[in-house]
């Protein structure tokens, strides 16, 4: 079974795309074969991917049923090769994903469009990763009902946490179902170490509410995540021995391990 993950967060800035992005490369560097869909509006993902002048984008498909999906995939370039096992489908800037939302409001079964696309090839991937935006959306709506699972990237900041808490509750109501029939792991990100009063805050508020649900990776606050930023590259590209070079790497161990 292909796992479709969203990964999401209601709070904007909490490392959403930073670790499709990171996640994504690892997997497929662990010999998964994996797809990345860019739902953020401001093309990011797809920026990192070197896929930002491609002729076609997500919204192609999800406005026209008869689209071949197949041609809005394409490989992820990452460091000046195409990579066989990474695939992105591309977004747009923002007000190309604003229009493409307005417009989809007044389609049939607009929040399944996605999921009803990917079902034609997502057996060809072992993973499905939907990097999204926090506001609420049609878009948002149609990685909610895609995915077969939730990865909740979150500092250990109150506005943060309340951001996964507020998301928990949307997806339970899109889905009609409750907290315990859903699939997710709560991914503690660009943590600093030397913010004590947040350090604990966040462990306890973690181990309180979400003990079973909560990774035992910790992606630690470092400079390399902005470094790679500027070069549009994951981050174990940029420098490949460095200590947070392997954090996205554990993650995605422990995402195989914990299927
Ligand atoms: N572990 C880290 N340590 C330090 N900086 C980080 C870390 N992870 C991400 N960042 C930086 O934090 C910023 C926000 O990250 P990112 O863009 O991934 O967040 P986002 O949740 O996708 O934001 P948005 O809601 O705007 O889409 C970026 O500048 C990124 O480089
Ligand atoms: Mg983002």
């Amino acid at each position: 079974m292909t796992r479709i993950c969203m990964i999401g967060c209601r709070k904007g800035g909490v490392t959403k795309t930073t670790t499709t992005v990171n996640l994504g490369y690892e997997l497929s560097k662990l010999g998964k074969n994996v797809l990345i869909i860019d739902f953020d509006g401001q093309g990011d993902t797809t920026k990192y991917y070197g896929q930002d002048d491609s002729e076609f984008y997500i919204g192609d498909a999800l406005i026209d049923r008869k689209f071949d999906f197949n041609k809005a995939i394409y490989p992820a370039i990452v460091n000046g090769i195409e990579q066989e096992k990474l695939h992105i489908i591309p977004g747009r800037r923002g007000d190309i994903m604003t229009k493409l939302d307005m417009d989809m409001i007044s389609l049939p079964r607009r929040e399944e469009r996605l999921k009803l696309h990917l079902a034609k090839v997502a057996p060809s991937y072992e993973f499905i990763l939907i990097d999204t935006t926090p506001g609420t959306s049609v878009l948002g709506l149609n990685a909610v009902m895609a995915a077969t699972e939730y990865i909740f990237p979150t500092e250990f900041k109150e506005h943060s946490l309340d951001g996964v808490e507020t998301l928990l509750e949307h997806i339970q109501d899109v889905r009609f179902i409750e907290e315990d029939e859903i699939k997710f792991l709560v991914v503690p990100s660009k943590i600093s170490r030397t913010a004590k009063r947040a350090l604990s805050y966040g462990k306890e508020y973690l181990a309180e509410r979400w003990p079973k649900n909560t990774s035992k990776t910790v992606i630690w606050e470092r400079s390399l995540f902005t470094e790679a930023e500027f070069e549009h590259e994951p981050a174990s590209v940029i420098k490949a021995g460095h200590v947070a070079a392997s954090y996205y790497k554990d993650l995605a161990k422990e995402l195989i391990k914990n299927g």
